[in-house]
């Protein structure tokens, strides 16, 4: 990112301008609240991208093609950086989502695999996360830069994403499903384990029931939410003062948005916007 040539930041009012956020669909948000705690003085605009969630069980181009024009869309509307939440389209999409537009990407799996790195005592390592992320071999590729003599072990949990939106957290259901899923892990011993799904933050309490208390488990959210500010401080665009604003769109059933999102936030939104879109 060649930041002095990029004509979305060269003017002067770079600094208030909002950070962009945005997700396949509501789960983004347990990024978007990180990113409200560590920086309350940036406006932030969440995008969820309901109209075609999920993401975790499409192909590469697909999420490209939704995750680009969302950018462009976050760009259209002024924002000075873009947080990609999702995990899915971080680990697919993110070169092509830089190319699409001139403001930073920041997406959510480095985050995760540094915590990870500081964590994982035996560097045996966890992953969970879609379909899609866990074939991509986004994070065993990141976490083999960061710690070359880690064993990884990856499992794609998709019964959770519904669960969670079911808002099943902890039903006996969900601590089943947890127990398959985490069975071929934890037979390999793992000391720590990345919530690689912007969802399963949610989990927490099933997951490290099933886990056991001697694995920890690594959410990429605050991770994410002090690596952007650390891009945004080095860059000079790190807001310091202000009243800072809160601004939601989806593709899709607003209605839902209004409904679900207190279970992600903790607060309730009060208005969110339609904006839909064809990609
Ligand atoms: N937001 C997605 C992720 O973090 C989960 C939901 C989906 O499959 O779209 O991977």
């Amino acid at each position: 990112m060649i930041l002095k040539d990029s004509p979305s930041l060269r003017s002067g009012d770079a600094l208030s301008r909002p950070i962009g956020v945005f997700d396949s669909g509501l789960g983004g948000l347990t990024v978007f609240k990180a990113l409200a705690r560590r920086m309350p003085e940036e406006s932030l605009i969440y995008f969820g991208d309901t109209a075609h969630v999920p993401y975790g069980s499409k192909s590469k181009e697909a999420v490209a093609k939704y995750s680009t024009a969302i950018a462009r869309f976050l760009v259209s509307r002024g924002v000075k950086a873009i947080v990609v939440a999702c995990n899915t389209s971080s680990a697919l999409a993110l070169r092509e989502i830089e190319e699409a537009v001139d403001v930073p990407v920041i997406g959510v799996i480095e985050g995760g695999v540094r915590a990870a790195a500081g964590a994982a005592a035996t560097k045996r390592i966890g992953v969970i996360g879609t379909e899609a992320t866990v074939l991509s071999g986004a994070y065993q590729a990141s976490l083999k830069r960061v710690l070359p003599d880690a064993s990884v072990f990856a499992q794609a949990c998709p019964l959770f994403v519904p669960l969670v939106e079911e808002g099943w957290w902890d039903h006996t259901v969900t601590t089943e499903v947890a127990r398959e899923y985490l069975k071929p892990l934890l037979a390999k011993k793992i000391d720590s384990l990345i919530l690689g799904c912007t969802h399963y933050p949610l989990l927490k309490k099933t997951l490290q029931k099933v886990a056991g208390k001697k694995v920890s488990l690594i959410d990429s959210a605050e991770q994410t939410a002090i690596e952007t500010d650390r891009r945004l401080t080095e860059l000079g665009l790190r807001r310091r003062g202000g009243k800072p604003s809160r601004t939601y769109f989806v593709s899709d059933a607003p209605r839902r948005f209004l409904r679900l999102s207190k279970r992600f936030l903790g607060t309730p939104v009060a208005r969110v916007s339609l904006h839909a879109f064809d990609a």
